[in-house]
């Protein structure tokens, strides 16, 4: 045979070759077959999947029901955990969102097909050398040691029985003058059963009173997933998985003097008597603070008629007159019949723009919302809510069996909607003596110290029983 025969059987057969693993590829992708350069497996592909999405929360001590850090652990869990993830339970992320948020808990659909593969593979454990490290977290504060931390003046006992706890804790500030504050963090004394805090403020100290009134011996007060009050401003949001941020050099959350912080904690039952003390700690600016982070609450009013499963309501919020804006967070906020909500700015050449969507409510995942890039508002542009509730008997979240009328208010019982929108405004430089005003300021509202609720006041009545409709 002349070598050139040889050369060309062999070209033949290498091409054959080819051809012949390029045929079965799809078939083993379709059947859940070759990732890479071989089989998916747990410890090169599943693990750290896991580790970067699913591990803060599951493991020891952590708010999540088991752990999920060693092959053991996630095998018997494999069905459950494809799942969770192929509906987008898990990781807890409710808003609709591509990529414009800080710290968005999604799995690309890549990750959930490997996962899916895997599964479909038997869940092979693969070479114990491709066992990433388990991920290290902070143990301390995040951002390093708080300029100050505020607690309840004790620990606060939950009982084994009874479910779910809401209880609010006065935690004076005791601030000798105004300060700007950059970033909080929350500190759960107890991962087990912190489930989510907001950080309000009360300077009218009314939350004191309420606490005065509690007489089980303990610290803090009853709320029943509300507050008690009507706050003068928020701090913001916290739920386990949220990372804490400083806010952009310049701009600041102003914490008047002598403010009270109300930290609303829902702890979840875990069936055994626990303790906790939070600690909330505060950064202060560390720069000269040029624009002040205001807030806007956009409300709607309800009045939900027992049984309807699809009630529809909707508020609309003009932003502070004459001036352009960029908003940095926004956080949801309904109760228990809650299903959706859509937060949109109206801009006056009439073209909308998405600022929230959270398709599929859940009162046990509030967050608020950072984004990566400020959305920048231009002057007249309005903020719309819709929000969307179901007050069936066929909810099982519904509170009240069987259904009731429900009204605005501060019960879980009762029902809330509104949006809280963080912003500053453009044209304000208080380093050049340039403050601006907004209505909140002209109102004397929320964060201002005066009395100006009067528009919530008058939303309830309009919305509820009493306005006799
Ligand atoms: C922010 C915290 C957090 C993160 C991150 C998280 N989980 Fe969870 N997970 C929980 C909590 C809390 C529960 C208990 C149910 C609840 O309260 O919603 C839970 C429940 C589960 C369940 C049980 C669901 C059921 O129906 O009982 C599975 C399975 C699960 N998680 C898988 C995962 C996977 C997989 C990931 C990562 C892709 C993940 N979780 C990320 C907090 C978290």
């Amino acid at each position: 045979m002349k070598p050139s025969n040889t050369l060309t059987f062999a070209s033949a057969l290498a091409v054959w070759v080819a051809l012949f693993t390029v045929s079965l590829q799809p078939n083993a992708i379709a059947s859940g077959g070759e990732h890479g350069k071989g089989k998916v497996t747990f410890t090169r592909d599943i693990a750290p999947i896991l580790n970067a999405n699913c591990v803060s929360c599951h493991r020891q001590g952590e708010i999540a029901p088991f752990s999920l850090g060693r092959y053991a652990d996630v095998r018997k869990r494999a069905k459950q955990v494809l799942e969770v993830t192929e509906s987008r339970f898990m990781p807890p992320w409710h808003a609709e969102s591509n990529g414009e948020f800080v710290d968005e808990h999604r799995l690309s659909p890549d990750q959930i097909s490997t996962i899916k593969t895997w599964v479909s593979l038997g869940t092979p454990e693969g070479s114990r050398t491709d066992m990433p490290a388990p991920p290290v977290f902070p143990k301390d504060w995040s951002l390093g040691k708080p300029d100050m931390v505020v607690e309840a003046s004790a620990p606060y006992t939950m009982a084994a029985e009874g479910g779910d706890v809401y209880r609010c804790f006065v935690l004076p500030t005791s601030l000798p003058e105004d300060r700007y504050v950059a970033a909080i963090e929350v500190h759960p004394g107890n991962n087990r059963i912190v489930h989510h805090v907001i950080a309000y403020l009360d300077s009218r100290g009314q939350a004191r009173k309420l606490e005065q009134k509690m007489s089980d011996g303990q610290p803090g007060y009853v709320a029943h997933g509300g507050l008690g009050i009507m706050p003068t401003g928020a701090l913001g949001g916290w739920a386990p998985g949220n990372l804490p941020h400083l806010l952009p050099d310049g701009v600041g959350s102003e914490l008047e003097k002598g403010v009270d912080i109300v930290l609303q904690i829902h702890y979840h039952a875990s069936g055994k008597q626990e303790k906790d003390q939070t600690k909330l700690g505060i950064y202060f600016t560390k720069t000269a603070v040029d624009k002040r982070l205001r807030i806007l609450p956009v409300f709607a009013p309800l009045n939900i008629p027992a049984g309807a499963s699809n009630y529809t309501t909707s508020g609309i919020s003009i932003l502070p007159f004459g001036n352009d804006v960029s908003i940095l967070e926004v956080m949801p906020h309904m109760h228990l019949l809650g299903k959706e909500m859509t937060v949109s700015a109206e801009l006056p050449d009439k073209s909308v723009k998405r600022l929230v969507h959270v398709p599929e409510w859940d009162f046990n995942w509030q967050m608020n919302y950072m984004y990566k890039q400020p959305v920048k508002l231009p002057i007249s542009s309005r903020v719309t809510l819709t929000a969307r509730y179901d007050n069936s008997a066929a909810n099982p979240h519904n509170p009240n069996s069987p259904p009731k009328p429900v009204y605005w208010g501060e019960q879980t019982t009762d029902e809330m909607c509104i949006a809280f929108l963080w912003y500053t405004v453009d044209s304000e430089h208080l380093t050049q003596g340039k403050p601006v005003k907004d209505i909140l300021d002209l109102l004397g509202g929320l964060g201002r110290g005066g009395g100006g609720t009067g528009g919530l006041r008058k939303l309830r009545q309009n919305a509820g029983p009493s306005s006799g409709s």
